[in-house]
């Protein structure tokens, strides 16, 4: 969907969409397709490159917000499709850290010896709650999903540190207020906006900026890392000027970040993983360099993961 598809269902532009975010176009999901569907064709194209089969996955965790359904975990309906039988699989819902919340999990539970080959998996479709009449959310978002795998090794390098934060206090600045136990779906609430997301955009936008200042300079001074160390740093994809600020913050140049936001809007969970894929597929990422994935979302939640990779 691009952003003239926008101008005509709600009073938008090209220019300002371009200018305030970075979007040109995102990819909205059809109907009948939910997320275990884009996290299925992930998950394939992760266990291809990493050469491993189904069977050889002892777990399975999932970040999303766009559940297929509430229940069961949508962890487990991927888990079925690929036939994973000796997965133990877990949604998580941390929004747009989702995904780095799954590597730093996944890690520790590799690295204490308790499960050997992990997939890790962000995806969305963010386009089944995202209300269609509101432009100050709708030209936002996109449907998506990347994936990798990972396991032990005894080669130098791999995740070198991980970093989760979160601030529950802030949630009504980014939320979806009904369908849930404290406001069921009801006839009076189904038709008001109240089942798709709600944003304070500016209010986000600036602990956007502060949070993923934080997550960046956290890592780094726990690893002991500069940030002219960084070869490509993978921001969370909602808004090129959030990406801007918190390179400029870091002293990171924009030759160093990776930017694809302009083909998928934010996918939420799916961001990193999709931008981390692209990065590897393309080589902008070779053997022994530096990465850093940060990421924030709703919640709030945000965090970093540093890889040698
Ligand atoms: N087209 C045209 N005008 C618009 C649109 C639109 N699509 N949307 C809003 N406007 C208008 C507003 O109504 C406002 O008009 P007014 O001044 O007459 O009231 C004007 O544009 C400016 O609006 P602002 O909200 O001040 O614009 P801002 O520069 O803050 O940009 C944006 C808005 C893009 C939403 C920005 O605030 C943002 O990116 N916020 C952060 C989003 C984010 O990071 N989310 C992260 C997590 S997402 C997740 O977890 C699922």
């Amino acid at each position: 969907m691009t952003n003239a598809d926008l101008e005509k269902m709600v009073e938008t532009s090209d220019e300002w969409i371009t200018a305030r975010t970075g979007i040109k176009e995102r990819r909205i999901a059809p109907d009948g397709l939910a997320a275990s569907d884009y996290a299925h064709e992930a998950s394939l194209k992760a266990m291809e490159m990493a050469g491993i089969s189904a069977d050889d996955l002892d777990l399975i965790i999932l970040g999303t917000v766009t559940p297929d359904a509430p229940l069961p975990s949508t962890a487990c309906i991927l888990q079925d499709k690929l036939k994973a039988k000796n997965a133990a699989v877990v949604d998580i819902v941390a929004a747009c850290s989702g995904f780095i919340y799954g590597l730093e999990y996944a890690k520790a539970i590799i690295q204490n010896g308790q499960k050997e080959k992990a997939l890790v998996i962000g995806v969305e479709t963010l386009s089944k709650i995202v209300n269609w009449k509101d432009r100050n959310t709708c030209v936002l978002f996109g449907d998506g999903a990347g994936a990798a795998v990972l396991a032990p090794s005894d080669t130098p390098g791999g995740i070198l540190a991980t970093y989760t934060k979160a601030d529950g206090s802030l949630a009504r600045l980014l939320q979806v207020p009904a369908g849930g136990g404290r406001l069921p779906l009801n006839t009076d609430n189904i038709g008001n906006g109240d089942r798709f997301i709600q944003m304070q955009g500016p209010e986000v936008f600036k602990s956007a900026v502060r949070a993923m200042e934080e997550a960046a300079v956290s890592i780094l001074k726990q690893s002991g890392t500069k940030s002219g160390d960084i070869d490509l740093m993978i921001p969370h994809q909602a808004n090129i000027r959030i990406i801007e600020a918190t390179a400029k913050r870091i002293k990171l140049p924009m030759d160093r970040v990776f930017v694809n936001i302009h083909k998928y809007g934010n996918t939420s969970a799916a961001s990193v993983p999709i931008a981390l894929d692209e990065a590897v597929r393309s080589n902008r990422i070779r053997p022994g360099d530096k990465i850093m994935m940060v990421s924030f979302g709703a919640g709030f939640t945000w965090g970093s993961v540093l890889v040698e990779w």
